[in-house]
C-alpha cells in the first residue's frame, strides 16, 4: 500500500458553483459542432456499435498520427487503457513520478511490482534512475502535475530490448505543434485523451497507439462492444483535420494565457513557481498549502492539492490555466495573509 491517496483527482477538490482551477479541462462544455455530431449519432443508438464505426474511428486516429488503423485501439478514456496495462504481464513496472496516478493504481491492484522513479528539482527525466530490470516504464508527457515536457529523445533513451515504454500524452495536444510526441514511434504505447481539450470528461473517450500484437494482448479480455457509438463518433470527429486545427489554435491561446498567468503569479507573495510550466497548468509551492487551499475554498475557488502525487507535499498546489477574467478573480482572492 502507499501513503498517498492515489485515487484522489482534481474533481474531488472542486464542487458545483466554484471557480475551478483544480480540474484541467479547457472548455466549460464541448463545442457546438461536436455536440451536433454527438447528437446526430444518437440516431444510431438502437443498434450495437458497428464494426464500420470502429474502423472509421481508428482510421481517423491513424490518419491524424500517420499510423495504421490496426495500431489504434479506441478507449473509454485513457484511464480504461491504464486499467488494462496488467494484461501485458509486466514483471516490474517503473512509474516515473510525480505524475497521474491511475497507471500505478491499476498495476498495484493487479499485483504487479511497481518501482517509483521519483524526480525532483527540475523534474526532468533522469533515465539512470530507471532500474534495468524494469520491463515496463510509464511516464507522462507533458507531465501532470509538474507541467514539464520531457524531450522525446530523452524518453527514447529508456528503450531496451524486452522493455515496453508507456507514455501518457493526455495533454500533448495542449502544446502547439505537439513537440516531443512519441505517437510516431511504432514500438511505444502512447495514450491520448479527448477529455481535456474537448471537455468530454463525462463521455470517457481516448485511444492508444502501439504495435498490433501489444494492443491485442492489452485488449484480450475486454467485453464485446467495448466502447459505445458516441465514443467512436467523438474520437473520429476530434481526429479530423478541422478539429486538430481547432485544438492547435486553442493550444496557442492557452500558451498566451499561461505566460500571463505565470508572470502574475510571480508577483504574488509566498508563491513559488516550482518549474517553468510548459502545459496549461502550473505547479506552485506555498508556505501553508492546506490553509491556502481552505481559504480559497471559502472564497469559492477550487485548486488541486499536491500531496496525493508521489513526491509532492501538502504545500504543492496545481493551478489550471484559465481565461484572464477568471485568473484575475483567483489573484484578487489569493490569501496573501497566508504567505
Ligand atoms: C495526465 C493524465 N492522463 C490521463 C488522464 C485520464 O484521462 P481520460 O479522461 O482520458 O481517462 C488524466 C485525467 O486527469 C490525466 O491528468
Amino acid at each position: 500500500m502507499t501513503s498517498e491517496d492515489l485515487t484522489h483527482h482534481g474533481d474531488k477538490d472542486t464542487a458545483p458553483g466554484m471557480l475551478d482551477f483544480a480540474v484541467n479541462v479547457w472548455l466549460p462544455a464541448p463545442p457546438r459542432w461536436l455536440r451536433d455530431r454527438l447528437a446526430a449519432a444518437l440516431d444510431r443508438l438502437a443498434t450495437y456499435p458497428s464494426a464500420a464505426d470502429d474502423v472509421s474511428a481508428r482510421e481517423a486516429v491513424a490518419a491524424r498520427h500517420g499510423r495504421r488503423a490496426d495500431e489504434v485501439l479506441v478507449l473509454n478514456g485513457s484511464a480504461e487503457g491504464f486499467a488494462l496495462l496488467p494484461n501485458l504481464e509486466p514483471r516490474l513496472a517503473a512509474v516515473v513520478h510525480p505524475s497521474f496516478t491511475e497507471p500505478e493504481v491499476a498495476l498495484r491492484n493487479a499485483g504487479v511490482p511497481v518501482h517509483r522513479v521519483l524526480l525532483d528539482g527540475d523534474y526532468v527525466l533522469r533515465p539512470e534512475l530507471v532500474p534495468d530490470e524494469a520491463d515496463m516504464v510509464v511516464i507522462g508527457n507533458p507531465t501532470n502535475p509538474t507541467s514539464v515536457t520531457h524531450p522525446a529523445e530523452l524518453i527514447r533513451k529508456l528503450a531496451r530490448p524486452g522493455r515496453l515504454l508507456v507514455v501518457d500524452e493526455a495533454f500533448m495536444d495542449a502544446l502547439p505543434g505537439e513537440p516531443e510526441t512519441l505517437t510516431g514511434d511504432p514500438d511505444v504505447l502512447v495514450f491520448r485523451s479527448l477529455t481535456k481539450t474537448w471537455a468530454l470528461a463525462g463521455l470517457r473517450a481516448g485511444y492508444v497507439l502501439g504495435p498490433k500484437p501489444t494492443l491485442e494482448k492489452l485488449a484480450w479480455d475486454r467485453p464485446q462492444w467495448p466502447v459505445g457509438t458516441l465514443v467512436l463518433e467523438a474520437v473520429q470527429a476530434c481526429c479530423e483535420p478541422a478539429a486538430v486545427a481547432e485544438a492547435a489554435a486553442a493550444a496557442e491561446k492557452a500558451l498566451e494565457y499561461k505566460d500571463e498567468f505565470v508572470a502574475a503569479l510571480k508577483n504574488v507573495p509566498g508563491v513559488e513557481i516550482v518549474v517553468e510550466p510548459s502545459a496549461p497548468f502550473v505547479l506552485i509551492r506555498v508556505p501553508d498549502g492546506r490553509k491556502t487551499r481552505e481559504t480559497l475554498r471559502e472564497r469559492g475557488i477550487a485548486v488541486r492539492r499536491g500531496e496525493t502525487f508521489p513526491g509532492l507535499s501538502v504545500d504543492h498546489v496545481r493551478l489550471a490555466v484559465r481565461p484572464p477574467a477568471e485568473t484575475a478573480r483567483l489573484l484578487s482572492a489569493w490569501p496573501v495573509e497566508v504567505a
